[in-house]
């Protein structure tokens, strides 16, 4: 089955995107859509002779074309629900990067209707499918019950980005959404329970302060700790620094339950694997996934995610990474950058009757 790929936004995501496809077998990009000459004059170079797609300004001219059946939307996070509403018009599949949307009543509306949409529609969320993380997931059962979660990102700041959209809340949904969603995502696929409770202290300390973009100050928080309670006793953290550049991992991960612990980090190849009992722990190699051609920026997670898409396009099974999954990790960012401003714990059942 060959399949025809539209991008919609060709920045750094989407550029991304179009080198993991390149290395697909069957799938041709007949089009990209992106209002910015520079982004569109990237994607051309690197979809060099691969690919020669139609070039549109505007992504309504690219969903006209009957030829396309996947479409990727990389494009601004505050975009998404104007991209999604015009794509729900067609019968497109579609793989809508993360955040769904910036707020909650946007991620509800493309959630809802995605249950009704006809093409397979997939959220970005493909830290999932990183070696590390997949590890983890496959020996859970040797800790016991689990208990906690605590994630570790510390990173350098946000990166420049076409016409600055990163630099505010209103544009991101703010970083605990924008950045931190995929966090969210895993700690609700290895806790695999409720979230009820998020709180969260945080701030714009250190990144972007002598910026200012049309006379406005940046006010994206750079660092935060978030805890989230679950509704059968587990926790998890996230500690978020982004001013801390050059350190021995970017992302690190303690999954803790009652006979023992898992550890990795990322980019990662070992897996400590410790036991109460035998008061030890083992360090299990991670094997890289041989399916993986091209390693991009994300340790071959996107190339995982796109043969996983169109695995499931294949079989006629839904989307792995769905629009609830992606609804639930932006509530949970939601809920944070909430307790942030508020300085109150954030109950999610009164969160989301507001
Ligand atoms: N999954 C991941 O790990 C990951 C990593 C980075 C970025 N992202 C997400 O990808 C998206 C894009 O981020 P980026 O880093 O590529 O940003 P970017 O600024 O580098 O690129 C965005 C591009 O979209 C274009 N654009 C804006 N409106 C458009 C529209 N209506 N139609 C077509 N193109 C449009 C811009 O001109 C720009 O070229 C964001 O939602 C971001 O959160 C995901």
């Amino acid at each position: 089955m060959k399949l025809n790929y539209g991008i919609i936004g060709s920045g750094m995501m989407g550029c991304e995107h179009i080198r993991n496809l390149r290395k697909i077998p069957d799938v041709d990009i007949v089009a990209i859509a992106d209002p910015d000459e520079n982004s569109r004059k990237r994607a051309k170079h690197i979809c060099g002779d691969s690919f020669q797609p139609i070039f549109y300004e505007d992504h309504r001219a690219l969903l006209s074309k009957n030829s396309i059946d996947v479409v990727v939307v990389s494009t601004p996070n505050f975009t998404h629900i104007e991209v999604m509403r015009d794509i729900f018009k067609t019968d497109k599949h579609v793989l809508l990067e993360k955040p769904m949307c910036t707020n909650l009543a946007d991620g509800i509306e493309v959630f809802e209707r995605s249950k009704a949409h006809s093409g397979l529609v997939w959220v970005g969320l493909e830290y999932r499918f990183m070696p590390p993380i997949q590890a983890i997931i496959s020996h859970t059962g040797e800790v016991g019950e689990i208990k906690m979660l605590s994630i570790r990102e510390h990173r350098f700041p946000f990166l420049k980005k076409v016409g600055d959209w990163n630099r505010f809340n209103e544009k991101t949904g703010g970083t605990l959404v924008e950045k931190c969603c995929h966090f969210f995502d895993l700690m609700n696929l290895m806790i695999k329970s409720n979230p009820v409770k998020v709180y969260a202290s945080g701030s714009q300390s250190v990144n972007h302060l002598d910026e200012a973009y049309g006379g406005k100050p940046p006010d994206i928080l750079d660092n935060s700790f978030v805890i989230v309670d679950y509704e059968m006793g587990q926790r998890a953290m996230l500690d978020l620094c982004m001013f801390a550049e050059g350190g021995r991992h970017e992302q690190e991960i303690v999954l803790t339950g009652d006979k023992g612990k898992l550890e990795t980090y990322i980019p990662g190849k070992e897996l400590f694997i410790s036991s109460r009992q035998n008061n030890s722990f083992e360090t299990l190699e991670i094997k890289k996934d041989s399916r993986v051609r091209e390693e991009g920026l994300h340790h071959g997670a996107s190339y995982i995610e796109h043969l996983e898409l169109i695995d499931c396009l294949k079989q006629r099974r839904p989307a792995k990474v769905d629009c609830k999954d992606g609804l639930d990790s932006m509530i949970l960012g939601l809920a944070a950058q909430e307790s942030i401003k508020t300085g109150d714990p954030i109950y999610l059942n009164e969160f989301l009757r507001n």
